[in-house]
């Protein structure tokens, strides 16, 4: 098997990367662990920035997200008994966010894929990068027990953190920035109508809490707990519990309660892999970095990766100018450390720290004060939020 493009994963980054080189007359292959219900159906973040819905709707696999996603121009933080807006309209005017959940999007690039006639090979096994410093890279991997391999002129590694391809790229290479946070969160799918209009970030003495929302009929929530919390510590109504103990706070406010739908804990860290790339190899998305979800960055990073990675495709295959393939991780990085800081100062906002002795907590109390009484506190809060400029 030849391409110009291989592409390892079918996340969102492998997905768009895909269907964005399309567009350019450049052509990929995308092999994907997975099965296509799997990654059609996997639960994770749902907040996309302005830029990253025009990619979206400007690759034409916008459709469904104009029709269905949930425009938002402010969230709420709640905590010491108060609520407090963070205006986008006023703080950042023009600027909004768009709640659309990642599978959603997944499911869209698929079918925007598989219509305009890509490869997408779904349940592959034993994906090994090879030859990635010279000008012949190739994919080996396994299909339905046969081995094969996948030629191409570039390899994209759009597979994950836990994905083979950044181990691909020999020791000493790259360099390793890491923080794990010492509590994870437990995500909750309701059938149940949102209690509120927009999302809110809750905090008291029992920790985090973040109420979002799907759809019109149904409900996302997150709550801080142990990293090595067991699901099944967490029935429904504990959840509802714990859930309702930390959000309703404010005087007047209920939860509304329904079935929980899909329920998991994720651990929270911050990852990033420098440089992003080893001569024919390419890293983009959760391969290279992580975020915490509080600053809901993840999903925009990937997809502003892969933005900056066909522009340099493009450039190489019509011109033969490498410039751009040379300059793609420096351009990634740039935005990469500002929603790295972003993310984790949220994190630290936010959340309880066992660790935090008693002047900890008072900082804490004061920046939360500042954030809420300061315009310009809470204009550098929404600007991040919303996504800064692209460049
Ligand atoms: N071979 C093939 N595919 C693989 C392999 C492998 N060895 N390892 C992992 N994959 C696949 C996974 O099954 C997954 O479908 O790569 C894909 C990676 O997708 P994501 O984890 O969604 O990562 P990315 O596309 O970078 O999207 C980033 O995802 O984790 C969230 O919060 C994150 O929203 C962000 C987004
Ligand atoms: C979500 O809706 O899944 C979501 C929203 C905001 C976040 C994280 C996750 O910060």
């Amino acid at each position: 098997m030849r391409t110009q493009v291989a592409i390892v994963g079918a996340g969102p980054a492998g997905l768009l990367l895909s269907h964005l080189l399309h567009l350019r007359g450049i052509e990929s292959v995308v092999l994907e662990a997975r099965s296509r219900e799997y990654v059609e159906h996997r639960v994770r973040a749902g907040v996309l920035e302005q830029g990253t819905v025009d990619t979206l709707v400007e690759s034409g696999a916008g459709e469904r997200l104009l029709r269905e996603g949930l425009v938002h121009h402010g969230i709420e933080l709640r905590f010491g008994g108060q609520r407090h807006r963070i205006a986008f309209e006023k703080l950042v005017p023009g600027r909004a966010i768009t709640v659309y959940g990642q599978q959603e999007v997944v499911k869209d690039l698929i079918a925007a894929r598989l219509a305009a006639g890509g490869q997408i090979l779904f349940e592959v096994d034993d994906v090994v990068p090879e030859e990635i410093e010279g000008p012949r890279p190739q994919v080996s991997f396994t299909h339905r027990s046969q081995p094969l391999a996948l030629q191409a002129d570039f390899i994209a590694g759009c597979d994950g953190f836990h994905g083979v391809c950044r181990d691909a790229i020999p020791p000493g290479v790259l360099q390793f920035f890491d923080k794990e946070y010492p509590f994870g969160w437990l995500g909750a799918l309701a059938a149940v109508a949102p209690s509120s209009d927009e999302l809110i970030y809750a905090s008291n003495d029992r920790g985090f809490a973040l109420h979002s929302m799907r759809s019109p009929q149904l409900s996302r929530f997150y709550l801080q707990v142990a990293p090595d919390e067991d699901i099944e510590a967490w029935p429904d109504e504990r959840i509802w519990a714990e859930l309702a103990a930390r959000l309703e706070t404010v005087p007047g406010w209920n939860l509304a309660t329904g079935p929980v739908v899909e329920k998991g804990i994720t651990a929270m860290r911050s990852f990033v892999a420098e440089p992003m790339q080893f001569g024919r190899l390419f890293l983009a998305g959760d391969a290279a970095h992580i975020v915490p979800p509080t600053g809901a960055k993840g999903l925009n990073l990937a997809a502003f990766d892969v933005t900056v990675l066909t522009e340099a495709f493009a450039a190489w295959y019509s011109s033969g100018d490498a410039a751009l393939l040379d300059g793609y991780s420096r351009a990634c990085l740039r935005r990469v450390w500002r929603a790295q800081h972003f993310s984790w100062w949220m994190t630290t906002l936010l959340h309880s720290f066992d660790s935090y002795d008693a002047y900890d907590r008072r900082l804490q109390q004061s920046y939360r004060d500042y954030v809420c009484t300061s315009e310009a506190a809470s204009t550098s809060l929404a600007e991040n939020y919303v996504g800064l400029g692209r460049r």
